[in-house]
C-alpha cells in the first residue's frame, strides 16, 4: 500500500486525513510537534507512525528527512498552519506574528517539500500537496477580513508551490495546492461550514484524481479550481 506523510497531524484536518488514509490501508507518517502527548493520533488503528516535527525548525526537517532516507513517500501533505492575526487591521499588525506566519505557512511547506523531494520522486514519482486557503485568492476572496499575516503567507505559499511545481516537473512529482473549505477545527471555529471529516474526504478525492496535468494549481476540497 502507498505511504502518505502529513504534517500537523495531531488535530483538525491533519488528524482526519491521517485517520482516513490509515483506514484505507495506507502507511501514515504522521508528524506533530508534541510527541509526548500527541493525543488521538496515537490511537488510530492501522499503520500509523508518529514522528516529532516542528515544521518551523528547518534543521529538524532535514534530520527527519535523513532518518526516513530509505522510505518511499507517495504523497506528502503540508498541512500544518497557523492563523495568527484575525482581522487585526493595518494599525495593529504584530510583526513577530507576521514573520512566524511566513515561516510556518510559506517557508516551511517549501522546506519540507524540498527535503522530502527525493523520497517522493523515487520509483517513478509521486505527489506533494499543500493546504492553502481561498483567503489567499485575490480573484475570489472578499477582502473584508484584514488578516494580513494569514492571507499574505498563504498567497505566498501559492506562488512558492506554483514555481516549485515547474522546477520538479521533470521528476514526475505533481505539486497540488488545496483549499480545505471553511472547516470546524480549532482554526475554523465551531460555526464553520463543514466538519473535518467532510473536508478530508474531499481532499482525498481531489488528490486521488490529480496528476501532472493539475500540478501547480489550486483546488478546493470539492474539486473546484480556484483562481489566483
Ligand atoms: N479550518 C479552516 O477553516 C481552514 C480553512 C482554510 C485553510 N485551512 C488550513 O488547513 C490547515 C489545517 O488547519 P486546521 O483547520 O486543521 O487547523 P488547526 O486545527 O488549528 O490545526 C493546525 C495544525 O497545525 C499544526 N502546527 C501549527 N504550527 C506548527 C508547527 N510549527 N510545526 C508543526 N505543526 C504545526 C498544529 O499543531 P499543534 O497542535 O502543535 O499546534 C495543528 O496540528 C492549515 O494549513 C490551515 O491554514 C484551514
Amino acid at each position: 500500500m502507498p505511504t502518505v506523510m502529513i504534517t500537523g497531524s495531531n488535530r483538525g484536518i491533519g488528524l482526519q486525513l491521517a485517520r482516513q488514509y490509515a483506514h484505507y490501508g495506507w502507511t501514515v507518517i504522521a508528524t506533530c510537534r508534541n510527541t509526548i502527548s500527541p493525543g488521538p493520533i496515537a490511537t488510530i488503528e492501522g499503520d500509523v507512525r508518529v514522528y516529532g516535527l516542528d515544521v518551523a525548525d528547518f534543521h529538524a526537517v532535514e534530520r527527519l528527512a535523513e532518518d526516513l532516507a530509505d522510505t518511499k513517500i507517495d504523497l506528502l501533505i503540508n498541512n500544518a498552519g497557523v492563523y495568527g492575526d484575525r482581522n487585526t487591521g493595518h494599525r495593529n499588525i504584530d510583526i513577530a506574528d507576521w514573520e512566524k506566519s511566513f515561516r510556518v505557512n510559506t517557508m516551511a511547506p517549501l522546506m519540507v517539500a524540498s527535503a522530502f523531494l527525493g523520497h517522493v520522486s523515487r520509483d517513478g514519482g509521486g505527489m506533494i500537496a499543500t493546504v492553502s486557503s481561498v483567503l489567499a485568492s485575490i480573484a475570489e476572496s472578499s477582502p473584508n477580513s484584514a488578516s494580513y499575516a494569514y492571507r499574505t503567507s498563504k498567497a505566498a505559499v501559492n506562488m512558492a508551490m506554483h514555481v516549485f511545481a515547474e522546477e520538479v516537473r521533470p521528476e514526475n512529482v505533481a505539486v497540488i495546492l488545496l483549499h480545505p473549505g471553511w472547516v470546524q477545527t480549532d482554526m475554523g471555529g465551531p460555526s464553520a461550514a463543514i466538519d473535518a471529516q467532510t473536508s478530508a474526504e474531499g481532499i482525498r478525492k481531489v488528490l486521488d484524481g490529480a496528476g501532472m496535468a493539475e500540478s501547480g494549481r489550486l483546488f478546493a476540497y470539492d474539486g473546484r479550481e480556484i483562481p489566483w
